[in-house]
C-alpha cells in the first residue's frame, strides 16, 4: 500500500482531480467500474505523476495507505450509496470516505451517521470550478469531523485552487453535511449571480441598444471594477463568441431554454424550509424555468404589451452605467441572502460555520469566485456576528450609493415590458428591510379573521384575537 489517496469514478471529474493529486506530487489510486478507464487514464496520463490502477474494489483499497483516504466521484444519489455498500465492508475504522459530488447535505448527513457506527469518516465534500478547476485547482468545501479534516486537509490545500494572497480555497467548513451544504448555497448564488447577468445583458441589449460584441466589451470594462469576477469575464467571452456556422453572434443561435441540474432548486427548497428569504435566488430558479416552457410562452407570445425601443448614443451608455448599478446591487443582495442561508443552516443543524472562511474559500477556483467576496470576508472577519451584509457599513453605504439607478433601471424595464425578475426581488427585498412598516399586520388580520390564527400588538405584550363574528372585541388567548 503506497497511495496517499485514491479515486474511484473517472468520469471527466473524477480524472481531473486524480490527476490534480497526482500532479502535486501524490501517489494515487484509481479505479473505476470499468477498468478501461482507468487503463486509459493512466495510459494518456501516467507521465504526469504515480497512478497506481486498481482493477478491483479489493485491489484498489489494498493500495492505499492508512488510515485510507478513498474519493468517490460519481454521480450523486443511488450511485453514491452503492459505491459506498460495496467499499464500505473493506475498509477499516479510521479510514476515510469523501464524496466529491453534488450530493445533497441530507443524504451526505445520513451517510455520515451510517458510517460512523462502523468507525469509519464520511466527509461529504463540495467541489467547484467544474472540469478546468478540478485539475488546475477547484475550490473545496469539506465537511465531516475535525480528525478527517487532520488528516485529509493538508492533501485537499495542496490541490485547491489558492486566492491572490496566497491562501488555499479550502477550510474545514463543519461537521457531517456542512460542506454540501455550503456547496449548494453556492450553487444557489451562482444561479443568481448568472440571472442577473442575464437581466443586465437582456437590458443593454434592448434598451441601450448594444449588440453583443459591444456588451461583451462592456463586461470586460466592468471586470476591471468593483464587479470583477469569473462570471463577469467568461460572459464577455460568450457574447463575443460567433457561430462559424451562421456568422451569427453565437447568443442569437443557442436556444433560449435554460437548463439545471438541480442544486440551485435545493437551495430554494432548503430555505424555504428553513425560512430564509433568498428571493433573488429563487427568482433566479424560476426564470429558468420560466425560459423552459417553450408551449406555454408560444401560447403567451401574443398578449399585450409594449415593445422595447432602444435609445442611442449618450443616454444609452448612460443607461448601460446605471445597469452596473443595479447589478452591482442586486449582487449585493444575492450574497446577502445565502450568507443568511448559511447561518441559518448552521444554527439550525449546529455546524459553527465561519462565514467569513466560507467566503474565503470561494475566492479562487470556484464559479462564483469574485473580487468581492475579499470585501465579504473583511465584513464576517471584522464582525463575526454580522446579522446581514447589508448591516455592514461599506455595503450599506455602497448599496445606498447605487439606489437610484437601481431604480431607474427596473423603471425602464417595466415600462419596455423588459422582465428582470432578480433585479427586482432583489430590490423589493431590500425594501422590505427598510420599511418601518410592513402591510404584514393586514396578512395577520386576514388571518385572524377567517381562522382566528391570533396575532401580537405593537403596544402591549401578548396574542390577541378579535372575535369578528361576533361583536368584534378583542380577547387575549394566551
Ligand atoms: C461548480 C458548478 C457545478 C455545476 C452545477 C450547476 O461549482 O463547479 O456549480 O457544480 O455547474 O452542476 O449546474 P446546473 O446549471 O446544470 O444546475
Amino acid at each position: 500500500s503506497t497511495a496517499q489517496i485514491g479515486v474511484t469514478g473517472l468520469a471527466v471529474m473524477g480524472s481531473n482531480l486524480a490527476r490534480n493529486f497526482a500532479r502535486n506530487g501524490f501517489t494515487v489510486a484509481v479505479h473505476n467500474r470499468t477498468a478501461a478507464k482507468t487503463k486509459a487514464l493512466v495510459e494518456e496520463f501516467g507521465h504526469e505523476g504515480a497512478f497506481v490502477p486498481a482493477e478491483t474494489a479489493r485491489e484498489f483499497v489494498a493500495a492505499l495507505e492508512r488510515p485510507r483516504r478513498l474519493i468517490i466521484m460519481v454521480k450523486a444519489g443511488e450511485p453514491t450509496d452503492a459505491v459506498i455498500r460495496e467499499f464500505a465492508p473493506l475498509l477499516e475504522p479510521g479510514d476515510v470516505i469523501i464524496d466529491g459530488g453534488n450530493a445533497h447535505f441530507e443524504d451526505t448527513r445520513r451517510r455520515e451517521r451510517e458510517l460512523r457506527e462502523q468507525g469509519i469518516h464520511f466527509v461529504g465534500v463540495g467541489i467547484s470550478g467544474g472540469e478546468e478547476g478540478a485539475l488546475l485547482g477547484p475550490s473545496i468545501m469539506p465537511g465531516g469531523s475535525a480528525e478527517s479534516y487532520a488528516s485529509l486537509g493538508p492533501l485537499l490545500e495542496k490541490i485547491s485552487a489558492k486566492a491572490a494572497d496566497g491562501t488555499p480555497c479550502t477550510s474545514h467548513v463543519g461537521p457531517d453535511g456542512a460542506g454540501h451544504f455550503v456547496k449548494m448555497v453556492h450553487n444557489g448564488i451562482e444561479y443568481a449571480d448568472m440571472q442577473l447577468i442575464a437581466e443586465a445583458y437582456h437590458l443593454l441589449r434592448e434598451v441601450a441598444g448594444y449588440s453583443p460584441a459591444r456588451i461583451a466589451q462592456t463586461f470586460r470594462t466592468w471586470n476591471e471594477g468593483r464587479l470583477d469576477s469569473y462570471l463577469i469575464e467568461i460572459t464577455a467571452e460568450v457574447l463575443a463568441h460567433t457561430d462559424a456556422a451562421t456568422g451569427r453572434p453565437y447568443v442569437d443561435v443557442v436556444a433560449d431554454a435554460a437548463e439545471q441540474k438541480g442544486t440551485g432548486r435545493w437551495t430554494v427548497q432548503i430555505a424555504l424550509d428553513l425560512g430564509v428569504p433568498v428571493s433573488g435566488i429563487a427568482e433566479a430558479v424560476f426564470a429558468r424555468s420560466v425560459s423552459g416552457h417553450s408551449a406555454l410562452r408560444a401560447a403567451s407570445a401574443d398578449l399585450a404589451g409594449p415593445r422595447p425601443t432602444a435609445l442611442s448614443g449618450e443616454a444609452a451608455d448612460a443607461f448601460a452605467a446605471r445597469v452596473e448599478q443595479a447589478l452591482y446591487a442586486s449582487k449585493i443582495v444575492s450574497y446577502t441572502q445565502g450568507f443568511h442561508q448559511i447561518r441559518a443552516g448552521s444554527d439550525e443543524y449546529g455546524w459553527g460555520v465561519d462565514l467569513g472562511a466560507v467566503a474565503s474559500l470561494w475566492r479562487g477556483g470556484c464559479i462564483i469566485r469574485a473580487a468581492f467576496l475579499d470585501r465579504i470576508r473583511a465584513a464576517y472577519d471584522a464582525r463575526p456576528d454580522l446579522p446581514s451584509l447589508l448591516a455592514d457599513a461599506d455595503f450599506a453605504r455602497e448599496i445606498g450609493a447605487a439606489q437610484d439607478d437601481w431604480r431607474a433601471v427596473l423603471g425602464e424595464a417595466v415600462r419596455q415590458g423588459i422582465p428582470v425578475p432578480a433585479f427586482a426581488a432583489s430590490l423589493s427585498y431590500y425594501d422590505a428591510l427598510r420599511a418601518e412598516r410592513l402591510p404584514a399586520a393586514l396578512t395577520q388580520g386576514q388571518r385572524d379573521f377567517f381562522g382566528a390564527h391570533t396575532y401580537r400588538r405593537t403596544d402591549r405584550e401578548g396574542s390577541y384575537h378579535t372575535l369578528w363574528s361576533g361583536d368584534r372585541s378583542e380577547v387575549r388567548t394566551d
